[in-house]
C-alpha cells in the first residue's frame, strides 16, 4: 500500500486532529502518502483529496474540530452515491482509507468495505454510543467540559437556593449525562436508558429543598423523550418546589476545545493502530479500546446497537446524589 485517504465525518470531537497527525506521521515511517479527504463523504463524492505533509499536520494535536473539516451528507447513503466515491478513490490511486467518525461514518465505512475496498474506522464520537469499544475520541475531552459547567453552575445556584435543570448532549445514548451526575455530584440524572419522570424530578427537588439542601442539579440527558423546557414548565406550573428553577442547556461548548490528555493519547494510539491494521491487509473493521489494548473489531459489531451503559452507574449515581 503506498497512497492512502483519511477523513473526519459526522459531529467533530476534540481529538480528531492529533489522529490523523498520527495517521500521516505513521503513513511517512512506512513511505505510504496520505491524503486528507475534505468535508467527509461529501468531500469524497466531490473528490476533494490533497497530500498531507508532516508540516501540514504540524501544530494541531492540540486543537479541537478538524482540519479536513466535516459534513453531515445523505448522498453516500445511496448505491449510486457508493459507487461514485468508490470511483473517486480510484481516480486519486487510493488504495486504502481510513474515516475517523461516528456510527453514520461507521456505517459509511462499512458500505464501501462491503464493495471490496480496503476502509478501517476510528471511533469519534463525544456520546460514547458506539459499541465494541470502551472509549471513542473525544468523550473524555467533552466530560471535562461539562463537568467544569457543573461546578460553575453550582456555585451560582448554591449563591441563589436554585435548581438547574442541565440538559447535556449525547443523542439516543446517556453516558455523558451519568457520568457527568456522578462526577459533578448531581442530585438526578434522566437518561435515555433509566428515564426519570417530570413527577419524579419535581419530587426528588422538593425533597432536596425541604433536606435543607442550599441548591439542586439536575442532569438531563437530550434523548429523553421530554424536552427540558416542558420539565422546567411543568416544575414551575406545580409552584411548590421551593428552589427558583433555572435551565441551562450547554449545547455545543460540549463539542469543542483542546483535547484533554486521555482525548490525544486515545487518538494517537487510534491513528497509528488504523494505519497499520491498513497495511496489514484488514478491512470493513474499527479500531478499539479493550481494556489497556488497542484493537480492531469488525465495524458491524460497533454498529449493530448503541453501547450500552454498564448498570452499575445507575446505582453509583443513587447513592451519590443523597
Ligand atoms: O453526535 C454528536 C452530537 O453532538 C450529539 O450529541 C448531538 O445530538 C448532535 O451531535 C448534534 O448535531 P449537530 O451538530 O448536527 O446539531
Amino acid at each position: 500500500m503506498k497512497r492512502i485517504g483519511v477523513m473526519t465525518s459526522g459531529g467533530d470531537s476534540s481529538g480528531m486532529n492529533a489522529a490523523i497527525r498520527a495517521v500521516v506521521r505513521t503513513g511517512l515511517e512506512y513511505d505510504i502518502e496520505v491524503f486528507g479527504v475534505r468535508q467527509g463523504f461529501l468531500g469524497l463524492l466531490n473528490g476533494d483529496f490533497h497530500k498531507l505533509t508532516s508540516f501540514e499536520v504540524s501544530g494541531i494535536l492540540q486543537r479541537g474540530g478538524t482540519i479536513l473539516q466535516t459534513a453531515r451528507t445523505q448522498d453516500f447513503k445511496t448505491a449510486a452515491g457508493q459507487a461514485k466515491g468508490l470511483r473517486r478513490l480510484n481516480e486519486h490511486g487510493i488504495e486504502g482509507l481510513i474515516i475517523i467518525g461516528g456510527d453514520g461514518s461507521l456505517r459509511g465505512a462499512q458500505a464501501l468495505a462491503n464493495l471490496g475496498f480496503p476502509v478501517v474506522g476510528i471511533p469519534a464520537s463525544i456520546d460514547n454510543d458506539i459499541d465494541g469499544t470502551n472509549m471513542s475520541i473525544g468523550v473524555d475531552t467533552a466530560l471535562n467540559t461539562i463537568i467544569e459547567s457543573l461546578d460553575r453552575i453550582r456555585d451560582t445556584a448554591t449563591s441563589h437556593t436554585r435548581a438547574f435543570i442541565i440538559e447535556v448532549m449525547g443523542r439516543n445514548c446517556g453516558y455523558l449525562a451519568i457520568i457527568s451526575s456522578i462526577l459533578g455530584g448531581a442530585e438526578i440524572v434522566s437518561v435515555p436508558e433509566r428515564e426519570i419522570s417530570l413527577e419524579e424530578i419535581h419530587d426528588a427537588l422538593v425533597s432536596a429543598y425541604v433536606r435543607g439542601k442550599s441548591h439542586a442539579v439536575a442532569v438531563i440527558a437530550e434523548g429523553v423523550s421530554y424536552k427540558t423546557t416542558d420539565l422546567v414548565e411543568y416544575l414551575e406550573s406545580r409552584g411548590d418546589v421551593g428552589f427558583e428553577v433555572r435551565l441551562s442547556i450547554l449545547g455545543h461548548v460540549q463539542r469543542g476545545g483542546s483535547p484533554s490528555a486521555f482525548d490525544r493519547l486515545l487518538a494517537t494510539r487510534m491513528g497509528v493502530k488504523a494505519l497499520e491494521a491498513l497495511r496489514e491487509g484488514q478491512s470493513g473493521v474499527m479500531v478499539a479500546l479493550d481494556g489497556p489494548e488497542m484493537t480492531t473489531v469488525p465495524i458491524e459489531k460497533a454498529i449493530g446497537r448503541t453501547r450500552p451503559i454498564n448498570p452499575s452507574y445507575f446505582e453509583l449515581a443513587r447513592i451519590l446524589s443523597r
